[in-house]
């Protein structure tokens, strides 16, 4: 797939916040690992839902409450097809990716008593390190890091002799928002499963470029945030092994999620809905639908091919400059570069890149314990959408030489 036959240009007219300006320059938008930009046909979609059906979902008997119930569901269909999923109960509305970590590390307290291992990897978000510390704080469990190499890639030698009868769990992500290493999550998820112990993959960074087979991947627990696919912010999905989600207890109690209730004792209602106390993101959840749709109709083999190829550019004309440095060079990569030149401060590049209209992240990227690992401070990251061009890349790369050419 090259940029010509990828039309990047017409699909860049489906997003409308791409034709502003910032600093009287014209935008390029370079930050779609911390979210995504949203096309005028999930705009629409949105626009849709508060013009004409507003209204509380699973509850009345009114035609708009149940055209809305219709819509939302129609949206968990569309994700369990996306991913392939066994059963539509299977998928859990939730706020985004770090509810749905919590809602698992809460809900395994039941499980895991003191002495028992989780293994979370060295590339984690913050999101996929905290609650299971929190968890190991409550139950006694001990938390272990599968370690990583200079190249950012997990040592995987490591990970085997980390495993042993007494790892219950075990927490990685697809795809590393720092250094967008693929980690090699079929082997992770089969050497777990050979010695008993259940698999969280935190996908929120692999959900824009891959389309996941939940079912052939075998693992436990799978979540993502919609608004790094093209959706809305505040809403995602968790995906549990109907075994599981069965075992584990609600995380919130409230409405929506009860059989029946009496001061004496409340029953729970069936999946899905025993995880979704209280009124859903109705318009979101509705939205993320729209927004997998808009995605699977670009193709997902043609968005990877084509960030591919963003991402093989971006590299070798960032490389050029001399004394910058890329941080995460594993083989298996997405479309994200983080960098640092020398000892600018990353925040300092980022400002600059800012006046020139260039939306960049700087520092931790929310995963502390990689920056300690290179000790540094942070980096300047950018990461590439299927809406980027090449030309967005040469402008980005003449920024960091101004930036540079300032800071020196
Ligand atoms: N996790 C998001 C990022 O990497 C916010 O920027």
């Amino acid at each position: 797939m090259t940029e010509t036959s990828f039309d990047v240009k017409t699909i860049r007219r489906d997003f409308p916040i791409l034709n502003r300006e910032v600093n009287g320059k014209p935008l390029v938008y370079l930050d779609n690992a911390a979210t995504s930009q949203t096309p005028q046909q999930v705009i629409d979609v949105i626009v849709d839902y508060y013009q004409n059906y507003n209204a509380n979902i699973h509850r009345g008997v009114h035609s708009l409450s149940q055209e809305a119930t219709d819509a939302y569901e129609a949206a968990r269909i569309k994700i369990q097809k996306h991913f392939n999923i066994a059963k539509s109960h299977e998928v859990i509305f939730t706020s985004g990716t770090t509810h749905g970590i919590n809602l698992v590390a809460n809900g395994f307290s039941s499980f895991i008593k003191e002495g028992d291992e989780i293994l979370v990897s060295a590339m984690e978000h913050h999101s996929n390190i905290v609650p299971w510390q929190m968890l190991a704080e409550r139950t006694g469990a001990v938390l272990k890091v599968i370690p990583m190499n200079q190249n950012g890639e997990l040592v995987m030698e490591e990970f085997y002799a980390l495993l042993s009868n007494k790892t219950k769990l075990v927490f990685c992500n697809h795809i590393s928002n720092a250094l967008g290493t693929i980690n090699p999550i079929e082997e992770i998820i089969h050497a777990a499963h050979n010695i008993g112990a259940a698999v969280l993959v935190d996908g929120a960074q692999a959900a824009p470029h891959i389309k996941a087979d939940l079912q052939a991947l075998n693992v436990d627990f799978y979540t993502i945030s919609a608004h790094k696919v093209c959706g809305p912010t505040g809403v995602g999905m968790l995906y549990g092994k109907e075994e599981w989600l069965k075992k584990l207890p609600p995380y919130q109690g409230g409405g929506e999620m009860i059989a029946e209730v009496t001061f004496e004792k409340t029953t729970y209602a069936d999946l899905p809905h025993k995880f979704e106390a209280g009124t859903p993101n109705i318009c979101g959840g509705i939205g993320f639908g729209a927004a997998l749709d808009y995605m699977n109709r670009i193709g997902f083999e043609n968005i990877a091919s084509y960030e591919d190829e963003l991402l093989q550019y971006a590299t070798e004309q960032l490389l050029a400059i001399e004394g910058l440095k890329i941080y995460g060079t594993a083989k298996n990569k997405t479309s994200v570069i983080s960098f640092n030149i020398q000892d600018i401060h990353p925040y300092d590049i980022g400002t600059i890149l800012d006046k020139l209209g260039i939306a960049v992240r700087t520092g931790h990227h929310c995963a502390q314990p990689i920056m300690d690992f290179y000790q540094i401070p942070g980096t300047v990251r950018a990461s590439f959408c299927f809406y980027n061009t090449k030309e967005e890349v040469d402008i980005l790369v003449k920024g960091v030489e101004r930036a540079k050419n300032m800071l020196l």
